[in-house]
């Protein structure tokens, strides 16, 4: 099968201030050393992949003393050009939803900013005619309320039950949608789910690629797909082999320095969805 990329729009955020200097999941710990340099090099590895594959990266400044910032994909999730913002369940990231929101702001967006813990799309994942909400960590089920009534889209709560996939995109991520039928193509970690969970989207997602352990806690899952390409961890190889037998073209690109503070490739990622 032939898959077909459609041009994104991302945000993201230099990693100039990336740091793990306090620890709010199993990955991190604190005052663990980063190699900054290093960091800098494979994000904008990142960048120029991105660039090379023909989508459009735009970016926030980074703040000091804000070493997560580099996370845009839990800042907000927009779609169909509206912008819902954040409301951090750490203290430690609050700030960062007014620095995001002032991005909006300049950029001609209005921002919505949720009463109940909600981190973007770390949790909140457009599939198809769905968003797909987790929570157990961070975003709450009363944010995954005010996320459907603010888009008017049907919203399913998922319960992650493991810390190592203490947000969604890092157990799920979308490897395809058809505009026409609203169906979508996504790969996930059943386990990382309730058994409820994981029967819901064994139900709406029959033909999803189905990962392994290893695979997931390599960030495997934390990926982003432009329909074609698929921009992966290079060490979630059964992953990789997989995506190729579906047809999808893997881009490999290593974000390990960021694997410290428990993100990958689509933490690093927001899209913006016109
Ligand atoms: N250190 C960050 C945190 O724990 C990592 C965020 C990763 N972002 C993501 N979209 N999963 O909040």
């Amino acid at each position: 099968m032939s898959r077909v990329s459609r041009p994104r729009r991302y945000l993201v955020c230099e990693p100039r201030h990336f740091a793990v200097h306090y620890a709010i999941n199993p990955w991190m710990r604190a005052d663990v050393p980063v190699d900054t340099a290093l960091a800098g090099r494979q994000w904008e590895t990142l960048m120029g992949t991105y660039r090379a594959h023909g989508h459009t990266v735009e970016t926030v400044p980074p703040v000091p003393g804000l070493p997560d910032m580099v996370f845009a994909a839990n800042s907000a999730l927009v779609v169909g050009g509206r912008v819902f913002g954040s409301h951090f369940h750490a203290p430690q990231r609050r700030p960062e939803s007014t620095e995001y929101e002032t991005w909006f702001k300049a950029a001609g967006y209005d921002v919505y900013r949720p009463e109940s813990p909600c981190e973007g799309e770390g949790d909140l994942v457009p599939a198809g005619r769905f968003i797909l909400a987790g929570t157990g960590f961070r975003t709450t089920p009363a944010a995954h309320r005010e996320v459907q009534e603010f888009f008017g889209m049907p919203t399913i709560g998922l319960q992650l039950v493991d810390p190592y996939f203490y947000h969604l995109d890092t157990a799920l991520f979308v490897l395809d949608e058809s505009p026409e039928t609203g169906e979508a193509h996504i790969a996930y970690y059943p386990e990382a789910f309730s058994s409820g969970s994981r029967e819901v989207l064994r139900r709406l997602f029959p033909d999803a690629v189905l990962a392994t352990r290893e695979d997931a806690m390599a960030f495997g899952l934390n990926s982003v797909s432009d329909g074609r390409h698929v921009f992966v961890a290079p060490q979630a190889t059964g992953l990789i082999a997989q995506l190729s037998a579906h047809g999808y073209v893997p881009v490999p690109v290593d974000l390990s320095e960021f694997h410290k503070a428990g993100g990958g490739i689509k933490c690093c990622t927001q899209e913006i969805r016109s």
